[in-house]
């Protein structure tokens, strides 16, 4: 299958390695070009790369070589999408950008492809409002390693045919994975869970009812969570998370939304999470708490 993917950014290469993995042929893009650049770089040699893929005897040497030649950088979209069967799209969470890469999408893939949106919280129909023939479109969304996460969301709007859907639940299967399914609606169910959970998580910081580190092991040790909601929150992207949470309240005009005046803060002072994921990153919630 030749699939596409729009966006090389965090999500962008963790999907495009996952289906190369998994003997599929991936076509990247990116506006910029030093992201396709450092992206191919950290496909072989990430944390979650091929190369440590290759060292944890997950996949052979042969396989890590095969699918590094899997992924072939575009030009662009155009060229990205020309034969693709499926078109992930993963740019920043903005939906006129958004809107306006799945505009473009109609004539660059040809009528059958799937087009697909890696969101976590703005609404697929909206997303796709620039679409003649809807029948193809949803939501394909992967969770953050996608190398390691077994889940993905598919989405169906209203207008999304009952044959798409079943040929991505195919498709996720193909790739190892298992796909729950849900209405599009803002957030759908992981984030609305997760993000829920993060927006209690920084109340209790605000109000000093408790200090980050018994926050995160409530839900580490209490909870068994692999990581604490601002562990979580850093690994993911403090940029992002903040795009999510204005999103969200942008999409359901639900206050407790409003992203906390901390994370804010954070992400403008140049604090956007995990600095070995967010290059130029200062640090995430221990670093801008410790500092003041
Ligand atoms: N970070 C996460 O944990 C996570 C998890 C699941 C879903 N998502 C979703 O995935 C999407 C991408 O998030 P991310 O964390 O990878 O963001 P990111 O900032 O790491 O990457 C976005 C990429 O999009 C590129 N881009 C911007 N405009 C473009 C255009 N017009 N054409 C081509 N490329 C363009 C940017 O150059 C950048 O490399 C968002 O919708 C986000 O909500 C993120």
């Amino acid at each position: 299958m030749k699939v596409a993917v729009i966006g090389f950014g965090m999500m962008g290469r963790q999907i495009a390695q996952v289906f190369a993995q998994h003997g599929h042929e991936v076509s990247v893009t990116d506006e910029n070009r030093a992201a396709v650049k450092s992206g191919l770089d950290e496909v072989a040699h990430g944390p979650y790369g091929i190369e440590s893929a290759v060292a944890k005897a997950k996949i052979t040497r042969e396989e890590g070589t095969k699918a590094l030649q899997q992924i072939r950088p575009a030009a662009d979209l155009k060229e990205a999408c020309n034969s693709a069967d499926l078109v992930i799209e993963a740019v920043y969470e903005h939906l006129l950008l958004k809107q306006e890469i799945f505009g473009k999408l109609e004539s660059a893939a040809p009528e059958s492809a799937l087009l697909a949106s890696n969101t976590s919280t703005l609404t697929v129909t909206k997303i796709g409002s620039k679409l003649s023939k809807k029948n193809r479109l949803l939501g394909m969304h992967f969770f953050n390693p996608a190398q390691i996460t077994k889940l993905v969301e598919i989405v169906k709007t209203d207008q999304t045919s009952v044959e798409a859907i079943q040929r991505a639940g195919m498709i996720v299967e193909t790739i190892g994975k298992t796909a729950i399914m849900v209405r599009d609606e803002p957030g759908f169910i992981a984030n609305r869970l997760g993000l829920t959970l993060f927006m209690e998580a920084s109340k209790l910081l605000e109000e000093d009812t408790a200090k980050i580190r018994d926050i995160e092991l409530a839900m580490k040790l209490g909870y068994n969570h692999p990581m604490g909601p601002f562990e979580l929150a850093d690994f993911v992207g403090l940029d992002t998370r903040l795009r999510n949470l204005e999103a969200l309240f942008q999409a359901t005009g639900d206050e407790k939304w409003i992203p906390p005046k901390a994370l804010r803060e954070m992400v403008n002072q140049g604090y956007l999470g995990d600095p070995s994921r967010r290059k130029g990153s200062k640090g995430g919630y221990r670093e801008f708490f410790t500092t003041r």
